[in-house]
């Protein structure tokens, strides 16, 4: 079973959350970070998992386009997973339907998977939202691996 991971991170949660995922399994499995211009062949995979973090609400507009493409022409093969890299649980799933527009009944798993926050790779604006909104004043990493694992059981 070939696996494609594509991930949308700025500040290497989303990059760690790969790794791990390709680091729990046996099988093959690719992981490509989103870029412009970002080619692949769909068909070539059965197993399909995006990773997106959360700023402000809003995952990254790249990472949208080629997501909902992804889903536009999933076949019936297929198997796509969303695992959502976010600091509020309680919003997982609303910031996937705030983002992806279409096709969303496509996904066949959501996930929350967690969330660090790294002060030494913030701005002092962003120390200052975080501490504000999260109420969080130092680095702390929450990476949900019991939520994952759930994604990693669909493609061993
Ligand atoms: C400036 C800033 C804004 C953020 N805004 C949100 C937000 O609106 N909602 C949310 O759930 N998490 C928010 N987060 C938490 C990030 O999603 C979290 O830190 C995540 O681990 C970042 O993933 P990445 O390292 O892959 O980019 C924010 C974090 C920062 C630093």
């Amino acid at each position: 079973m070939k696996s494609l991971i594509i991930y949308s991170s700025k500040k290497g949660t989303g990059e760690k959350i790969a790794n791990y995922i390709k680091d729990s399994v046996d099988t093959e499995i690719q992981i490509e970070k989103i870029k412009k211009g970002l080619e692949i062949n769909q068909n070539d995979y059965e197993n399909i998992i995006l990773i997106s973090s959360v700023y402000a609400g809003t995952m990254n507009k790249e990472f949208i386009k080629f997501s909902e493409n992804l889903l536009l022409n999933k076949n019936s093969e297929q198997k796509i997973y969303f695992l959502v890299v976010s600091g509020f649980e309680e919003k997982f799933q609303e910031f996937v339907e705030n983002n992806i527009r279409n096709n969303l009944d496509k996904i066949d798993m959501i996930e929350y998977a967690g969330y660090c926050y790294d002060f030494n790779k913030m701005n002092f604006f962003e120390k200052f939202i975080i501490k504000k909104v999260a109420k969080v004043n130092e680095s702390v990493e929450n990476i949900r691996k019991d939520n994952i694992e759930k994604v990693i059981k669909k493609i061993i």
